[in-house]
């Protein structure tokens, strides 16, 4: 799939890499001059790395880690307001009221967030015609298959990891979460913040439902980052402390040909990349 495959900068794909001790001019593209003359332009300061996500991508994410942190922090010793925690860390920011504000700051700005990201959705249906189905996040039959495969891997039933594309299944769920978690939690929380307005079409109840609705979404949404998404980009040892790539926007070929195999073969195809010398190691690799 030729859209997943986003090299937008080729100048810049750095192309001097250690192999076996020394290091080895690798020259992107087949008949790309203006890729090699970045290269001796980029001496081996940088690991050889494509770029996964664009700066407006990754400002989203941002944005996104801003408000959810604001929103919990700010939500959460509500929910738990008997707890030894809740108390003082609500004086921190001037007491419930204020907290109250706060949250509803973070979350009107996840909100404009959210209609931002489906514009930028629809730009790529629309202007750049791009059928959702063939999107990179799309599922797909050959998630279901990977995550069959990827089972058999860690039970050492299979040799290799499966062959990711852009993004691998738990990516995906990832993505689907967030989406899915936001329509909940936001639909339920403009709800609890316009009770009136909302009972003008709701029955009464429907304050009730939001309530816990919105209460029990948060608290999976929390467990969900601090323990699922963290494993994948902190604690997982492979990672720990830090994969940057959502702030830089690259990644090392290493890392692309261990973690995004189909991805990396799909370039190494379409001549965007010659392929890394040896096999990518387990391990740590700079990200
Ligand atoms: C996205 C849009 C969101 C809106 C419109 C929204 C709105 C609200 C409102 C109006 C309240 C009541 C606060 C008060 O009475 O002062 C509330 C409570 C709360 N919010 Fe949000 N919120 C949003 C997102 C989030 C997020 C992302 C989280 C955490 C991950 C969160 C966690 C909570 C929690 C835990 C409570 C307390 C619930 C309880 O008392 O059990 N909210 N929210």
């Amino acid at each position: 799939m030729k859209e997943q495959v986003t090299v937008s900068k080729p100048g810049l794909i750095e192309t001097h890499l250690e192999a076996g001790g020394k290091t080895q001019s690798e020259v992107a593209g087949k008949a790309q001059p203006e890729i090699v003359g970045a290269i001796h332009a980029e001496v081996p300061a940088e690991t050889p790395s494509v770029e996964r996500f664009k700066l407006v991508e990754r400002v989203q994410h941002l944005v996104l880690l801003t408000t959810f942190l604001g929103a919990a922090f700010t939500g959460m010793p509500l929910k738990y307001k008997t707890s030894w925690w809740a108390a003082p860390l609500m004086s921190t920011y001037g007491g419930v009221w204020i907290a109250g504000r706060i949250h509803r700051f973070f979350a009107a700005t996840m909100l404009l967030l959210s209609v931002f990201h489906l514009g930028y959705l629809a730009y790529y249906m629309l202007v750049k015609r791009i059928s959702p189905f063939k999107m990179p996040l799309f599922p797909t039959w050959n998630d279901v298959k990977q995550v069959g495969q990827n089972l058999a891997y860690f039970l050492g039933l299979r040799k290799e990891r499966p062959a990711f594309t852009k993004f691998a299944y738990y990516e995906k769920f990832d993505y689907w979460a967030v989406f899915w978690g936001i329509v909940i939690i936001g639909g339920s929380g403009l709800v609890l913040w316009f009770p009136t307005l909302a009972t003008r079409v709701l029955p009464g109840i429907a304050v009730n439902v939001a309530l816990i609705m919105h209460s029990d979404e948060a608290l999976l949404a929390v467990l969900a980052i601090f323990i699922w998404h963290f494993y994948n980009v902190h604690w997982n040892p492979d990672i720990f402390p830090m994969n940057w790539t959502m702030f830089t926007g690259r990644i090392s070929l290493a890392r692309l040909k261990e973690e995004h195999r189909g991805e990396y073969q799909q370039l190494v195809e379409d001549g965007v990349i010659r392929p890394l010398g040896g096999a990518a190691g387990h391990g740590h690799h700079d990200r």
